[in-house]
């Protein structure tokens, strides 16, 4: 016996079914595949094309270093030339500067309409009134301050030339003795000074205007020569008492969106604080408004030199005479090689496209999951031998693979698209980013589909969401609708929803999953990405925020993208491992965050999954399990417990059945199937008493025995199977497949166990032939045997040929799914298989092809089938068992049923209605008891009591009436199982209902 049984498979056998199984399922899921593949694809394509527009717009003409076409020649070709002389202000900056010119430093003057004069809100009487706006020769003022007044109006004067001409022989050492200023925007580099190419005049600030100060200067900048106007300002500069009054008087010469205000703007303020003859020392005001565009820098400060010499100036010239100067002849950029302008967009858009292409994996992972869960296929593989241990371990590894190539493809990809994303960050970060992250994004998957698949789990889980999407919409309510009190409010109710429709689950799984990931993408790039970039934002709730995995995954992909942003414009590399130590870059903190998340979600997700699968709510489930009886009184610890009214009422053949039981547990000689005294109660609820599903069942099944149980919907048929195969466990009493107790060795039997279940089983998108490959492989069948095993089973059931092999179990007919599920339930040569209700649903010829496949499956093994048709109970099963409301009331082979409970023969005969009487006293003649059932015109049925009659007698009996009268027709039929069946059936309800 002992070597007949299978030992449990292997890990790897139990592996390498899993991983081919999951690679055909992969292959054979078409649609999701084409999904995974082509998001990241279009992303990046997206990506590409948009940074290819930027470029393009960024390599216009206008962005690029001016050129010329010179005839140097003069032949009438020529040749381009591009460098600074042939530039704009806006292309100089692109173009290679090895020498950059020399530019008089200026004074960023105020517009004349601006400049400050009297105004109803500023009351100082020494500025000019305002009629000066008119004719445009408004002055351009300087206020001064600083504890010693004299000495402060002293430098004042200083402060503008008097009328210092100009000598064109040595033109910068001759201007730069006077004060020149412009009213135009700088650029935030100077390498052509906006003052002289923007047709604006240059203006000299000097403490007198004679009219006629206006002309025109030839200048000549090195490679570049303008015709500059210059004309004259008036400089003036007031006395204020304090610096605190000159704060006020600019604060309320500054319009800040308000047109009604007047703008009172200055060129500078100088505070010269307690400056004597001994130590000068002073503080600037300075108009940092002036800037171009929105850049973030202070670009009028290529204005601010000159104002400072202004003041030192000022001072050398009181402390030293007219004679002394410091002068300031020219300011100049650095050289500079040819730059294009670059902004690498993609970087910039990248955190988003990239979550959704990373968090895609999600719901893939989740899905495939709550599948195998939610279709019962996890229990039909634990059933036939695969362990949660392996299942685990398998899965895992299958989607980390997949999830690893999937990542692998996506950075490849980008990286050849030429992304500066991947090329600039070190791949190594990258790849422990990625690695962990998809490790983390697992792990969650895992624990939300043990959620799901455990329902009350999932609707505890439920429960919450609801709770605060209900709370939230009361308060949304009480906000918008307090006037209307009458308005109804609609609440949410996911618990109705999982209730009502269970099948619903994996689309609710579905929708929830790629919405999660579109808005996880939008809520990262424009809130936490809005949190991100406020400086002013505590570190510590970002910290807090990235606790959400989401927000963990963006944070990382903006810290690449800030560093390939930063690289690609500074030309430098993106982020290095060094990098990781900098305060400002948050991936150190992402990548602790991660790690520990992906643990903490990989044993919780483990531990609700053998929660659901135990079916415990005990938070010490690991320690439960492992506590087994002990075992001399593990086989007869139930014995003796079973409910003895029920011992009393017993049949003679039940009774004998379970002695039979006693005396094969003592002698433990090896019997496929034992069952001692199992019994299955289920606690009561909400005042229910509690009910017995099963009651004290004993049964012993020989190799090679099928086994038919009979029984009203409701019996406890399919608890008693479901105890057998392991989905649940008995109240008490136990039962032994082969030798092994259900409660212990539950592993062992599973491989020497085929089920075939009630519904079928089956992956939609998987043919016949890989579900038989599959569970052959967990049978531990391999080669060349497993071919062939598979393909006499196909064979056997009628699916081999035509190719309905290799379709799709989801289009096969409901008997092509039955006879696969049947076919299932015996590959790789299971010692005990269990069949419920195997030909449910057949046609004729279906349902005797599968009797013929069950028939040939006895054989050599112990089948239990369930049944409601008693011709199928008749043709394929050994021994029969009527089980009524928990417990057997009967038990034997069809015959001796029939001959036990039948106990009458149905007599029949038509003859014509004249000789009716005749027929009933021949009856009673042949058994005093027998009972008319059936009477119309001509046609009588007796039952005749079979200890009564002979069947000789009839015979005889019948010859004598036909010499007599004529009869049409006339039989005699044994009774059906059909009606033992009933009456078993009425007589144990009928006493159920009695007591
Ligand atoms: C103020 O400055 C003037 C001129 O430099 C000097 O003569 C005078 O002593 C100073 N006054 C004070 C109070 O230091
Ligand atoms: C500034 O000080 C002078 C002298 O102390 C005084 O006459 C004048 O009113 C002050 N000006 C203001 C605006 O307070």
């Amino acid at each position: 016996m002992a070597d007949s049984v299978h030992g449990p498979t292997s890990f790897s056998t139990q592996a390498n079914a899993l991983l081919r199984k999951n690679f055909t399922f992969q292959k054979r899921d078409i649609k999701s595949n084409i999904r995974l593949i082509s998001v990241p694809i279009i992303l990046c394509l997206l990506l590409v094309f948009l940074q290819n527009w930027v470029n393009k717009e960024l390599d216009k003409p206008w962005n690029r270093c001016g050129c010329k076409c010179i005839d140097e020649n003069g032949e009438g070709k020529c040749e381009e030339v591009c460098g600074i002389e042939y530039s704009d202000l806006n292309q100089a900056i692109s173009c290679s500067i090895p020498r950059p010119l020399e530019w008089p430093p200026l004074l960023q003057i105020p517009e004349s309409t601006y400049r400050a004069v009297q105004t109803d809100f500023i009351s100082y009487g020494d500025l000019p009134d305002d009629s000066c706006k008119i004719s445009g020769s408004c002055p351009a003022t300087i206020l001064l301050t600083g504890t010693n007044q004299t000495l402060g109006e002293s430098m004042g004067t200083n402060l503008f030339s008097s009328g210092s001409t100009l000598d064109y022989s040595d033109i910068f050492y001759s201007l730069a003795y006077n004060v020149l200023g412009s009213e135009s925007q700088s650029k935030y580099m100077n390498f052509l000074e906006a003052a002289f190419f923007s047709n604006q005049t240059v203006y000299n600030v000097r403490s007198q205007c004679s009219p006629d100060f206006t002309f025109s200067l030839p200048l000549d900048f090195g490679s570049v020569a303008v015709q500059q106007e210059i004309s004259c300002v008036k400089g003036l500069h007031l006395w204020r008492n304090s610096s605190h009054e000159i704060n006020d008087e600019l604060h309320k010469g500054y319009m800040n969106g308000n047109p009604e205000r007047k703008i009172n703007e200055i060129i500078a303020a100088y505070d010269f604080l307690n400056s004597n003859r001994n130590g000068f020392n002073v503080s600037i005001w300075y108009n940092s408004s002036y800037k171009n565009g929105k850049s973030n820098q202070p670009l009028a400060l290529t204005r601010v030199p000159r104002s400072v010499n202004l003041a030192s100036n000022a001072y050398i010239l009181d402390l030293l005479g007219p004679s002394a100067r410091i002068l300031f002849e020219f300011v100049k950029e650095m050289p500079k090689p040819e730059t294009k302008l670059n902004l690498d967009f993609a970087s910039l858009l990248g955190p988003l496209f990239f979550t959704w292409v990373v968090s895609q994996l999600f719901p893939v992972v989740l899905i495939a999951l709550v599948y195998e869960k939610q279709q019962k296929l996890r229990i039909m593989m634990k059933m036939h031998g695969l362990g949660d241990g392996p299942y685990w371990l398998i899965s895992y590894a299958y989607f980390l693979f997949v999830a690893s190539i999937y990542m692998l493809c996506f950075v490849i990809f980008g990286s050849l698209v030429g992304l500066k994303f991947f090329l600039l960050n070190d791949y190594a970060i990258q790849f422990v980013f990625y690695f962990i992250y998809i490790n983390l994004q697992e792990s969650l998957a895992f624990l939300v589909a043990a959620f799901f698949s455990n329902v009350q789990a999932a609707t505890g889980l439920l429960s919450v969401i609801e709770v605060v999407v209900n709370i939230a919409t009361i308060a949304h309510m009480k906000k918008n609708v307090y006037e209307n009190d009458d308005e109804p409010i609609f609440l949410i109710n996911f618990q109705q929803l999982i209730l009502y429709d269970r099948f619903c689950l994996l689309d609710i799984v579905t929708v929830i999953g790629y919405v999660m990931v579109f808005a996880n993408g939008l809520l990262s790039s424009f809130l936490f990405q809005f949190f991100l970039q406020d400086e002013t934002f505590s570190r510590g709730w970002i910290i807090v925020m990235e606790l959400y995995p989401g927000f963990s995954l963006f944070r990382g992909l903006y810290e690449f993208s800030h560093y390939a942003f930063k690289g690609n414009y500074l030309g430098t590399d993106g982020m290095r491992w060094k990098d990781l130590s900098d305060g400002k870059n948050g991936m150190k903190e992402v990548l602790i965050i991660m790690l520990v998340q992906w643990l903490v979600f990989l044993f919780l997700g483990y531990y609700v999954d053998q929660i659901a699968s135990s079916g415990k709510y005990s938070l010490c489930f690991m320690w439960h399990s492992r506590k087994r009886p002990p075992p001399s009184s593990r086989k007869h610890s139930f014995r003796r417990q079973g409910s003895k009214v029920f011992v009393q009422m017993e049949k003679p053949d039940v009774a004998q059945e379970r002695e039979r039981v006693e005396q094969l547990l003592e002698s433990s000689t090896g019997h496929a199937v034992i069952c001692d005294n199992l019994e299955k109660v289920y606690p009561g609820k909400d005042g229910n008493p509690e009910k017995f599903a099963v009651r004290g069942l004993s049964l012993a099944l020989p190799q090679g025995e099928c086994f038919g149980m009979l029984g009203p919907n409701g019996a406890g048929k399919t608890t008693f199977i479901n105890m057998m195969i392991g989905l649940i466990k008995p109240s008490s009493g136990t039962a032994y497949a082969q030798g092994m107790d259900i409660r212990t060795d539950m592993d062992m039997i599973y491989t020497n166990m085929g089920v075939c279940p009630q519904h079928d089983l089956l992956w939609e998108i998987l043919t016949g032939r890989e579900h038989l490959l599959f569970y052959g492989r967990l049978k531990n069948l391999e080669g060349a045997d497993l071919t062939q095993a598979v393909e006499e089973s196909l064979k056997s059931v009628n699916l081999f040929h035509g190719g309905v092999a290799d379709k799709k179990a989801g289009k096969y007919s409901g008997g092509m799914k039955r006879r696969l599920s049947v076919a299932i339930s015996l590959i790789g040569d299971p010692k005990v298989v269990y069949m419920d209700e195997p030909s449910t649903g057949l046609d004729p010829s279906s349902r005797s092809n599968l009797w013929n496949v069950v028939k040939r499956a006895k054989q050599d093994r112990a089948i239990i089938l369930t049944t409601h048709s008693m011709e199928e109970a008749e043709h394929l099963c050994d021994r029969l068992g009527i089980f009524v409301d928990g417990s057997l009331q009967c038990i034997g082979n069809p015959k001796e049923l029939k001959a036990r409970y039948g106990g009458s023969y149905v007599f029949t005969m038509t003859t014509s209605s004249d000789n009716e009487e005749e027929v009933e006293h021949m009856v009673q003649s042949l058994s005093p008891n027998a009972n008319r059932i059936y009477h119309l015109s001509g046609t009588q049925k007796f039952e005749l009591p079979k200890q009564e009659v002979r069947i000789a007698d009839v015979f005889q009996a019948v010859e004598k009436a036909k010499s007599r009268f004529t009869v049409y027709a006339w039989g005699l039929a044994d009774t059906t199982l059909e009606d033992v069946f009933i009456k078993v059936a009425h007589t144990a309800q009928a006493f159920n209902v009695l007591s």
